[in-house]
């Protein structure tokens, strides 16, 4: 595994001989770990099945779920995929940025079945995170591309998460520094004409429903992006090793806290750990902090975490998507 480190800040890193080896490895079909302003994407060529395999062997994932395609741009975007009237309002307010749309996948789309997991639909995003819609361009095919981690654990914001999860699978780790947004891109489904939320994400239900001028419906329960396996089983994505337990009103010593907001819980103070996902209450500031918080208080040997109440309004309502998925039963 090779690491590069672009300095974004000039245009330069686009014409080096690490971006033309980056390419070349994506062409041939290897795995390389790509920056977005999310989280680090495991990427390679969506239109090849081969390549696309290789993405879920190294994220041991039990099933093939259907991955997202990233491409450069809206126009790209409509190669492989239909977009009605609302599918191309939300791509003009939020692209590039933290949205996946899944849409009807167009009949002329060489994206790979295995990409698509067999289904008539297609995700796709433009991330706003230059690299990804770079190396898409330059080879122009849209890259499949799920969080790098393998399947289950903590999405990753830093290429060091990347490697130690990951490492020995890839060709390249592209190191652009942390996340910005740091939780995953929000999905709308568009696929049967009614526009459904079927993951929260780094844009808000409120500023989609604005643009849409109606609410977003739920997901039925066969199209809910992460689907559980069995009726009833919430599966247990973002885990780290420690039990989670959510809404907690005190903290107990050799306990860790992921606290929110400037009050402080009962006991806090004999907590073995905490992280304050934002002093101030800011849930963006939460959100770009969540993952790297949960593993520094993995690492910090507690058996168990608590939560502190975090509000359930705009990037709220991912960052408690993740943490119920962090706190649900696990083998
Ligand atoms: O921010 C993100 O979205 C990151 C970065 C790397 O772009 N990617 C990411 O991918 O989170 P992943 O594979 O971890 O999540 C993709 C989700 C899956 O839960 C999958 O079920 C859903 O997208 N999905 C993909 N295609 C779909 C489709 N045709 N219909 C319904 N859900 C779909
Ligand atoms: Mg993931």
């Amino acid at each position: 595994m090779q690491r590069w480190t672009p300095d974004l800040k000039t245009r330069d890193w686009q014409d080096t001989p690490e971006a033309a080896a980056v390419c070349a490895a994506l062409v041939s079909g290897g795995l390389v770990a790509v920056p977005t302003e999310t989280v680090y994407g495991l990427a390679a060529d969506a239109t090849s099945g081969v390549a696309c395999a290789k993405i879920f062997e190294a994220k041991g994932r039990p099933q093939f779920n259907p991955l997202i395609s990233h491409v450069a741009s809206l126009e790209a975007a409509t190669d492989h995929g239909i977009f009605n009237a609302q599918a191309l309002a939300l791509a003009e307010a939020f692209w590039p940025g933290p949205l996946t749309l899944v849409v009807p996948k167009s009949r002329t789309s060489p994206i790979s079945d295995l990409a698509t997991a067999g289904l008539e639909t297609v995700a796709l995003r433009v991330p706003s995170g230059p690299v990804m819609r770079y190396l898409s361009d330059r080879i122009g095919r849209p890259l499949a591309a799920p969080s790098a981690n393998r399947s289950g654990r903590i999405s990753p914001t830093s290429a060091q998460d990347v490697i130690a999860d990951l490492g020995p699978s890839l060709s390249f780790v592209i190191d652009t520094g942390p996340c910005e947004v740091g939780i995953e891109s929000t999905i709308v489904g568009l696929g049967d004409g009614t526009p459904r939320l079927l993951r929260p994400g780094g844009i808000s239900r409120q500023a989609i429903e604005k643009v849409l001028g109606e609410p977003l419906q739920g997901a039925s329960s066969d199209m809910r992006a992460d689907a559980p396996a069995a009726p009833g089983m919430l599966s247990s994505h973002y885990a780290p090793d420690a039990k989670v337990i959510l809404n907690a009103s005190r903290v107990h010593p050799e306990e860790g806290l992921l606290s929110f907001g400037p009050d402080s819980l009962p006991g806090a103070s004999e907590a073995l750990a905490e992280v304050n996902l934002s002093p101030s209450g800011d849930l963006t500031e939460a959100a770009a902090t969540l993952f790297q918080a949960m593993r520094t208080l993995d690492a910090s040997g507690a058996g168990t975490i608590r939560v502190q109440l975090i509000p359930n309004f705009g990037l709220g309502e991912a960052i408690n998507d993740r943490l119920r998925r962090a706190a649900a039963p696990r083998d």
